[in-house]
């Protein structure tokens, strides 16, 4: 479904990806784990269409994308959710998702059809449609954040650490939400430290370090690798 191979990245004279070689079969839910400054949303990043890698190759269903422009790669179904949700404090919800609908502006019926499946996934973003997004909570802006990504009507959908700054019982509803979205059909591909949380619903991962994928594993193999464990899980 989503193929990276020997993908490289300098920022200047900064390597910050080196040779990264990933996949994502269709349906699957993949995690990539790393420590701050590893190289997560450089992959995310370049595979949007953001960054111009400077070596490799990234194909969507067999077809290069690397180098395309982003409007493309999301209108091909690759779509990211940001770090840091990205959104407008100002705009309404509802605003703030048809955002993410831009790529598919001259289908309005299909827009408005996806916009009430976003909203019954997160019946109370149904509720605060009309409110500012940045009168939301936390764990409700990621919601906006990840409906409007689904307004892009990704076939595979790359969230950058959509944890971030959450507290435990709304990680889990956002990760329940994701193995929701992925078991209706989406491919996912999830950047976290989060360890924890991240491995119990992947279906395979990565670990990334210093821009090179060093492990590759089922959920089961990396939470029993001691290397792992001491570094993102603290046990
Ligand atoms: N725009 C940039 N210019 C220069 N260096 C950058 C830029 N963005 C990221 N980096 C560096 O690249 C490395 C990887 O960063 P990043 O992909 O953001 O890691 P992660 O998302 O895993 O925290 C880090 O060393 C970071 O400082
Ligand atoms: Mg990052």
């Amino acid at each position: 479904m989503l193929q990276l191979e020997g993908v490289s990245l300098s920022y200047g004279s900064f390597r910050a990806l080196d040779g990264i070689r990933l996949h994502a079969k269709a349906g699957e839910l993949v995690v990539l784990l790393g420590a701050n400054g590893a190289g997560k949303s450089s992959i995310f990043l370049t595979a949007s269409g953001l960054h111009k890698p400077a070596a490799g190759s990234i194909r969507l269903e067999g077809q290069e994308i690397a180098g395309a422009r982003p409007a493309q790669i999301v209108a091909r179904g690759l779509v990211q959710c940001p770090e840091g949700r990205k959104l407008f404090p100002q705009m309404s919800v509802q605003k703030n998702l048809m955002l993410g609908s831009y790529v598919h502006r001259r289908d309005g019926t299909g827009n408005r059809q996806r916009l009430d499946e976003v909203l019954e996934l997160f019946p109370i973003l149904a509720q605060k449609k009309n409110d500012p997004a940045g009168s939301l909570s936390g764990g409700q802006q990621q919601m906006v954040a990840i409906g409007r990504a689904l307004m892009g009507r990704p076939r595979v959908l790359m969230l950058d650490e959509p944890s971030l700054g959450l507290a435990p019982l709304v990680v889990k509803q956002v990760f329940d939400v994701l193995k929701k979205i992925n078991a209706a059909g989406t491919t996912v591909l999830l950047a976290e430290q989060n360890a924890h949380a991240a491995l119990k619903i992947a279906h395979r991962a990565y670990v990334i370090e210093r821009g090179r994928i060093v492990l590759e594993g089922s959920p089961e193999t990396l939470m029993n690798n001691d290397a792992v464990r001491k570094a993102y899980i603290g046990a």
